[in-house]
Order: structure tokens, then C-alpha cells, then sequence
């Protein structure tokens, strides 16, 4: 494969895009966050053998999976490029292992702040090659069917699971950093940051045609934590990735933000710049487009829970759900990733529903 061939197939289905830019849409885009996971047997399939960071390190494995909603289901409008957010740290030089049933491990987390000093943050994003060439070989085999869409974690989320050394219920030695460390915390967000963008521009000169930015953490947060130490980064990730696309006069890709639990800070994400705002389902949709008013698009946000309901009683709640939003400036998903045991017929429920809807 010949990486360096940006000649892509042209876009047949922009409603994506169009919805992210604020243009007019025949119907409601749809796509699921974690479309690629779990609940397919053919990722299971997958995975029976290959370890999770070596499907997100080979190229033709990350586009294989891809690609394997798609083939499933009619009729999602985008692709999300198979990787995690942990790639980041493990591109700074920490371990990150997958454990089946557990989730991520760091066996040696950040455990003092002098260790901050020993990320190599020289070189991070070119040890993300790999990703770069996933989304390029993507773009080629997805024939432009519908566009791909690229993300990173954010950095107060990165952060977490650096220093938790995995998931936590409580991020109580994050929250230990915050109070013992507050000078050292903005240092490594800082650093996160510089790299998040560097990758950002790396994965749209690869092909990603829109960028999410997970802020999946958010839910930790107060809105004064919020506004202190993530909002900050996450609006100088939006404005650094911008400057640099104009710099290499590259095209601008829209940006969404999705900050999990971030329902109380609506008002301050309307101000960061981004296209979109991605919704978790406790935010109410009109409560939601008053604070945010009406030019940025949202993102959302039916409970994933509710994809083990019928698919009858999954198309009433997805039907009402798209009504209260609109087709204006609406992407419809789940609230959050949709979970390993869901049946499949809910997806087809689901987005049918969407494109049925209005
Ligand atoms: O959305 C997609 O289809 C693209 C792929 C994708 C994965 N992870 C694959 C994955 C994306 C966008 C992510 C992002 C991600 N990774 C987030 C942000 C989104 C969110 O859910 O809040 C976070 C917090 C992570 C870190 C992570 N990766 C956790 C906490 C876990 C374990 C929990 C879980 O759901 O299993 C993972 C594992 C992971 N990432 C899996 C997949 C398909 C399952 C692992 C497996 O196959 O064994």
C-alpha cells in the first residue's frame, strides 16, 4: 500500500459534514461512538486473534474493522477510524496492555510529578504513524460511501488514566494531583495538548474528514474543574489545530467535542470554537439548544442502555428523540458507546429510525 496516495474516492454522502457546517441535510446523519466494537461477532472474530493495540497498530486490521459496521448497516452516514485514546500515552512512552473483561492497565502509572519529565514528547506523533496509515488506507477502501471521521482523547482524560493507571470510579489520585500538584497538572495537560494537535493534523493529512475530541472523564468534574482544567485545553486544541491546517494550507474539518457528564458546562463548551457538541443522554435537547443556541450543531444522545429495549419501543424513543432535536444542525448517536452485549437488530433499529424519523 502506497501511503503517500491522497487521490481518495470523492464523498458521495456528505450529510455528516453538511449537518456539522450548518447546511441543509435530506435526513438526520447518523453514526454510533464504538460502532466498531464489541456487540459484531466480526470484530469478536477478530479479536479471538489478534491483541486490541495490535488491530489498532496494523493498518489493513484498524481499516478491516472499520469497515465492518458499514457492510452491516445501510444506513450509517459515517466511519470512525479504529484506534483508542490510550494510543497517546503509550506514543509518550508509557505501557498500556488491554485486559480482556478489565479494560485498560498502566502497569506503571504517573505516580510522582518529577515523571512527567521522562515522557517522550520529542517524536509522539510520528510513533503514531501507524494511525495516519489507517485512516489513509481507510479512505481508499471506504470508496466514499461516507466520510471518516478522526479523534483523539482529551487532555484532562488522558491525564486520568495516566496517573489512575486505568479506568477509576472515584480518579481520587487524579483528584490527589489536582489539589497536592496544581502547577505540575497544567504542565502535563499543556504537554498533552501539544501533541493532541500535532496528531490532529497528522490524522486530517492522512484523510480524516471531521475530528472528535473525547472528553470522556468530564463527568468528574464540577463546572469551576471544568472550566479550569479542561475547557482551556480543549478550545487551545481546536484554535492550535485550525492554525496549523491554514499553515500547511490544508482544508479546515470540522471539529466535534465530547465531553461525557459535561451537561452543566453547556454555555462554556458553546464557547470553544467547535462546529459540534456531542450530548450524553441526561441533557435534555431543547434545554440544550437554548444554552448553546443555534449555531453549533449537536451530537446525540440516546442512552445505549436503551438499545436492549425492543426495537418497537427503540424506534419510539429514537423518533421522538430526533423530533425534539430537528434536522437542522443535528447528528444523531448514543449518549455514550454503545455496549458489548447490545442485540444487533437495535442498531438497525435504531438508525433506521433516524431516516425515518423526519
Ligand atoms: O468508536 C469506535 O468504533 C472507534 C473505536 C474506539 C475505541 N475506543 C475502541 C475500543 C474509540 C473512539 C475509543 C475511544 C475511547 N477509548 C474512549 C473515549 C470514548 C468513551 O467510551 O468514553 C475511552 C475512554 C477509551 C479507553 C478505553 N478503551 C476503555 C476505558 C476501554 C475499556 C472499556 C470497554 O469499553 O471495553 C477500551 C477498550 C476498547 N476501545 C474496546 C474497543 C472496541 C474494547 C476492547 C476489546 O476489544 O477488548
Amino acid at each position: 500500500m502506497d501511503y503517500t496516495n491522497k487521490n481518495f474516492p470523492i464523498l458521495k454522502n456528505t450529510r455528516l459534514l453538511d449537518a456539522a457546517l450548518g447546511r441543509n441535510v435530506d435526513k438526520v446523519p447518523v453514526w454510533v461512538m464504538r460502532q466498531a466494537g464489541r456487540y459484531l461477532p466480526e470484530f469478536q472474530e477478530v479479536r479471538a486473534k489478534h491483541d486490541f493495540f495490535n488491530v489498532c497498530r496494523t493498518p489493513e486490521l484498524a481499516c478491516e474493522v472499520t469497515l465492518q459496521p458499514l457492510r452491516r448497516y445501510d444506513h450509517l452516514d459515517a466511519s470512525i477510524i479504529f484506534s483508542d485514546i490510550l494510543v497517546i500515552p503509550q506514543a509518550l512512552g508509557m505501557i498500556v496492555e488491554m485486559h480482556p473483561g478489565k479494560g485498560p492497565v498502566f502497569p506503571k502509572p504517573l505516580v510522582h510529578p518529577s515523571e512527567i519529565d521522562q515522557l517522550q514528547e520529542d517524536g509522539a506523533v510520528s510513533r503514531l504513524t501507524y494511525v495516519g496509515q489507517a485512516i489513509t488506507l481507510t479512505r481508499h477502501k471506504i470508496e466514499g460511501k461516507v466520510p471518516l471521521i478522526g479523534f483523539t482523547g482529551a487532555p484532562f482524560t488522558l491525564m486520568g488514566y495516566m496517573i489512575e493507571g486505568g479506568g477509576s470510579q472515584t480518579m481520587s489520585k487524579t483528584k490527589e494531583w489536582l489539589e497536592k500538584y496544581p502547577k505540575d497538572i497544567h504542565r502535563l495537560l499543556s504537554l498533552l495538548t501539544r501533541v493532541i494537535i500535532d496528531y490532529l493534523v497528522m490524522q486530517v493529512e492522512s484523510g480524516a474528514q471531521l475530528l472528535q475530541v473525547f472528553e470522556s472523564s468530564a463527568d468528574h468534574l464540577t463546572r469551576e474543574q471544568f472550566s479550569e482544567i479542561s475547557a482551556p485545553y480543549l478550545k487551545d486544541i481546536k484554535s492550535g489545530v485550525e492554525k496549523k491546517l491554514k499553515e500547511k494550507q490544508l482544508e479546515q474539518v470540522p471539529m466535534t467535542v465530547f465531553a461525557k457528564g459535561g451537561g452543566h458546562s453547556l454555555d462554556i463548551q458553546a464557547k470553544m470554537g467547535y462546529e459540534t457538541i456531542g450530548l450524553d443522554w441526561t441533557v435534555d435537547p431543547v434545554e440544550a439548544r437554548k444554552i448553546v443556541g443555534e449555531n453549533i450543531t449537536l451530537q446525540g444522545n440516546l442512552d445505549p442502555q436503551d438499545l436492549y429495549k425492543t426495537p418497537d419501543e427503540i424506534r419510539n424513543l429514537t423518533v421522538d428523540m430526533v423530533k425534539k432535536f430537528g434536522k437542522h444542525r443535528y447528528i444523531a448517536n448514543l449518549g455514550h458507546g454503545i455496549t458489548p452485549q447490545t442485540p444487533l437488530e437495535s442498531m438497525t433499529a435504531f438508525t433506521e429510525a433516524v431516516h425515518e424519523a423526519l
